[in-house]
């Protein structure tokens, strides 16, 4: 009977809807409780098939599953009528991690229980989840060291140094020091959130990157000087260099490519800056013959003419294993010293963000010993010949 239903009572159409559905899904059948080997599974679409590795239609069921948990289920399902869910890992290079879903269907056409089970897949949900706590934990023991330094400081100020005028200074100095950390850990916490918030709305306006940088540069110099780093900017006079953007956005990755590339360098030492335009792909020679390079942005695949801006340094360079790293929040290098500016390990992290939005690439290269080459990459507003190309 057809009642009032759109569809027809077509039991090949049912078959290929079934199949044609994402999850995986089986139906099994088992008559006795004791009797694990009599379970079967009389019904696998295309998508259990190719999760459990199954030649067929039906089949035995311990030879598709045999996670207890999952076992279990479908126990419950089949002989108690009752819901029951469970978690199956996949094992391999990929495991993945399944929602595993059982009910009752009643007794089938013979009388023997019938089960179905679901699976679905919250592998990235998991891992979403995992990120969001290890970010709290991150976030929460960062913001604690400098707290707990000023709760020590504060103590001992009230304590033993109560009268000592030079050790107070010293402290004070310490704390002051301390404070500042933690304002500019929460200044990058802000700005990462904000950053991450609008991450899939395009940028509207046009950003002049040389007159920019040219600013950027001209507000480090004093950080430099600290230091003898000299900056070495030099824009070529006739380059057009347009970017679509938000000026806010790049003058944030101009000064965290600037300020790494300083507080790395070693005292003395020359920071360049340079820009190109009108490439049409992500290029950029190394700076050293052979340097490991390593994309940490990937751009947008529909073709594009970028400008981009390299930040050479002659600092530590960084081991070819930490480079795919770099962009994970709170990822500092280990044992690397960043003088006495400390940092907070989100610079980078706010850079891939804004990159990402602006659908430009990053592209780092660097050798152990020698130095880092960090290269930014902007989709230009126009092409070189003025036309303004849509977006
Ligand atoms: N120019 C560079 N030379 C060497 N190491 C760098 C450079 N830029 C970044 N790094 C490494 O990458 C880590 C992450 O950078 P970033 O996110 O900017 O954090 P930080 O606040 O430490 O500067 C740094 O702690 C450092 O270990
Ligand atoms: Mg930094």
């Amino acid at each position: 009977m057809d009642g009032d239903s759109p569809l027809p009572a077509d039991s090949k159409l049912y078959a290929a809807l079934v199949d044609a559905l994402p999850d995986p899904i089986l139906v099994v059948a088992g008559s006795i409780r004791d009797d694990l080997t009599g379970r079967r599974f009389i019904l696998a679409n295309a998508a259990a098939r190719e999760l459990l590795r199954l030649k067929a239609q039906e089949g035995n069921l311990l030879s598709a599953v045999r996670d207890p948990e999952v076992l279990g289920a479908v126990d419950r399902a089949l002989f108690d009528c009752a819901d029951a869910d469970g978690v199956y890992e996949t094992t391999g290079a990929q495991s993945r991690s399944l929602r595993v879903r059982a009910r009752s269907l009643g007794p089938g056409g013979d009388g023997v229980p019938l089960a179905l089970l679901t699976f679905h897949d919250e592998t990235e949900v998991r891992l979403v989840e995992r990120t969001r706590v290890d970010f709290l934990a991150n976030a929460s023991h960062e913001l604690r060291t400098p707290l707990a330094s000023l709760s020590g400081f504060i103590e001992t100020l009230r304590g033993h140094a109560r009268d000592d005028p030079a050790a107070r200074e010293k402290f004070l100095g310490i704390m002051q020091a301390q404070a500042d950390r933690m304002a500019r850990l929460i200044a990058d916490l802000t700005s990462l959130s904000r950053i991450e918030l609008d991450e899939h709305v395009p940028p509207r306006g046009v950003v002049d990157l040389a007159l920019v940088v040219g600013e950027v540069v001209e507000a480090a110099a004093p950080l430099g000087a600290q230091r003898g780093v000299k900056l070495d900017w030099r824009p070529c006079a006739a380059c057009e260099a347009s970017v679509r953007g938000e000026r806010d956005q790049i003058v944030q990755v101009v000064q965290n490519l600037l300020d790494n590339a300083i507080k790395y360098s070693p005292d003395g030492a020359v920071v360049r800056i340079e820009m190109q335009t009108g490439l049409t792909e992500l290029a950029a020679a190394a700076s050293h013959e052979g340097a490991p390079r390593l994309s940490l942005v990937a751009p947008d695949p529909s073709p594009q003419i970028y400008a981009s801006l390299r930040f050479v340094d002659l600092g530590p360079g960084i081991a070819r294993q930490n480079l795919p790293r770099l962009s994970e929040r709170f990822y500092r290098v280990d044992g690397q010293k960043s003088g006495a500016r400390f940092g907070t390990g989100l610079g980078l992290a706010i850079v891939k963000h804004i990159i990402n939005r602006h659908r430009g690439g990053l592209v780092v290269s660097s050798v152990e010993g020698e130095g880092s080459t960090f290269t930014a990459y902007f989709p230009m507003a126009a092409d070189p010949q003025g036309v303004v190309k849509a977006s």
